[in-house]
């Protein structure tokens, strides 16, 4: 069958597909990349696309190890579901790949098809995504940072307030002391009027009282300082990956969720010896903050009143560190332990929870860093959630887009 395809106005020609080409026009034209290699791991074929996505010349590509580009598998698995890998182009540039393999016969000879999706656009999506809703989170915090911005605010405002009136004491007690000194009355009389003019002001009480308001003050001023950069460090975007000092990013977290835990709970840390582990600090910030949220409310629920989230760090062998979020809350009824991963599973009332923290948690700890997520609960003590990371992360280098 000939297919005779009009182009749109502006628009490159199409491929034609005539029964000369047969299927090798098909596989040439089909808009995925397609790579043919042979069981000695060596490239046998690729379409136009594979040539597009693999940044080289067809035949720099043929003969070429498939391992130069992804790592190609030992074995295939029957309806392989596909695996992401970082495709090394010929450039050395990196691009996120989804790979599935089949086995097919090629000139009577047994060999490997392998369809190569090209995921920088979905990836683009995903980062998309996340930084929206790391940003409606701290929407829903905003409330909470404001007040707890308005604490050391209102501390600075009555010291400031205290420094004022201080300061207009002394300017009475200076004015005093020069006219008692002004004043043509034999020296021990402008003695005692000094002596007067300082006790009036109070001001050995001022002398006392002063540093310590400016002090205060100060670190009131620390403190908003501080609330506001961890909101920045929170909610600015950063992609891709970076040496990631945990504990700093932990902290971070904690101030900008504190309103949300400090009725309900203690924060202890535990921290251990860490290294930095490479990783995406905006990501794993949103999955402390989840995990912090989810033992307050654990902990509510328990109606035991307050109760304690313990942070802890560990190192797990060379490669791996643990961050441990233990809650003395209500603990997770058994009905309910498999589907807490679930998108959209929650068991709060609307507006409490939409139970998308853990699902997303789980996506970033182990499709994001290359980790695994799991957790211990026992009704009514309490549940401790594990992120282990590997301190490399999965993605060698930094992926490009
Ligand atoms: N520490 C915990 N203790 C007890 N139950 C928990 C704990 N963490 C999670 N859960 C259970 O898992 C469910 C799913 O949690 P997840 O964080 O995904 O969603 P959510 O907290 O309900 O809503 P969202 O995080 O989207 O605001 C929760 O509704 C709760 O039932
Ligand atoms: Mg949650």
């Amino acid at each position: 069958m000939t297919t005779i395809q009009r182009p749109r106005p502006g628009a490159a020609p199409l491929p034609v597909i005539s029964p000369d080409s047969g299927f090798d026009g098909c596989f040439r034209a089909v808009p995925v990349a397609l790579v043919v290699w042979g069981i000695d791991g060596r490239v046998i074929d690729v379409n136009d696309a594979a040539i597009a996505l693999l940044a080289c010349t067809r035949e720099q590509a043929i003969g070429a190890r498939v391992n130069a580009f992804w790592p190609a598998p030992r074995h295939v698995l029957p309806n392989d579901p596909g695996a992401e890998h970082d495709l090394r182009r010929a450039s050395g540039e990196h691009v996120p790949v989804l790979v599935s393999t089949a086995a097919i016969a090629h000139c009577g000879a047994p060999c490997r098809i392998s369809v190569v999706h090209d995921l920088r656009d979905r990836k683009r999506l995903e980062l998309d995504l996340l930084q929206a809703r790391k940003l409606e989170a701290v929407g829903q915090l905003a409330a909470g940072v404001a007040h707890e911005l308005n604490t050391p605010i209102q501390f600075v405002s009555d010291n400031l307030h205290f420094l004022r009136d201080a300061f207009g004491d002394l300017l009475k007690a200076v004015d005093a002391l020069a006219a008692a000194a002004a004043d043509g009355a034999p020296a021990s009389a402008r003695e005692i009027a000094a002596q007067a003019a300082l006790a009036d002001n109070e001001v050995d009480y001022l002398r006392e009282e002063t540093p310590d308001a400016i002090a205060r003050s100060l670190g009131g001023l620390d403190r908003v300082a501080a609330i506001v950069r961890a909101l920045k460090a929170f909610a600015h975007p950063r992609a891709g990956t970076h040496a990631t000092d945990l504990h700093a990013e932990i902290e971070t977290t904690l101030v900008i969720a504190k309103n949300e835990y400090k009725y309900v709970a203690d924060v202890v840390t535990e921290f251990g010896e860490l290294p930095k582990v490479r990783a995406n600090a905006n990501q794993l910030n949103q999955v402390f903050l989840n995990l912090i949220v989810n033992a307050s409310h654990a902990i509510h629920d328990a109606g035991r009143g307050r109760g304690t989230i313990t942070i802890s760090t560990r190192r797990d062998g060379p490669d791996h560190v643990v961050v441990a979020f233990a809650d003395t809350g209500a603990g997770i009824p058994e009905a309910v332990r498999e589907r807490i991963f679930e998108p959209f599973f929650t068991t709060k009332e609307v507006g409490r929870g939409t139970g998308q923290g853990l699902s997303l948690s789980h996506h970033i700890v182990v499709e994001e860093h290359g980790g695994t997520l799991t957790f211990e609960t026992e009704p009514g003590r309490g549940t401790t959630f594990f992120i282990r990371l590997p301190v490399a992360s999965k993605r060698v280098p930094e992926t490009r887009f």
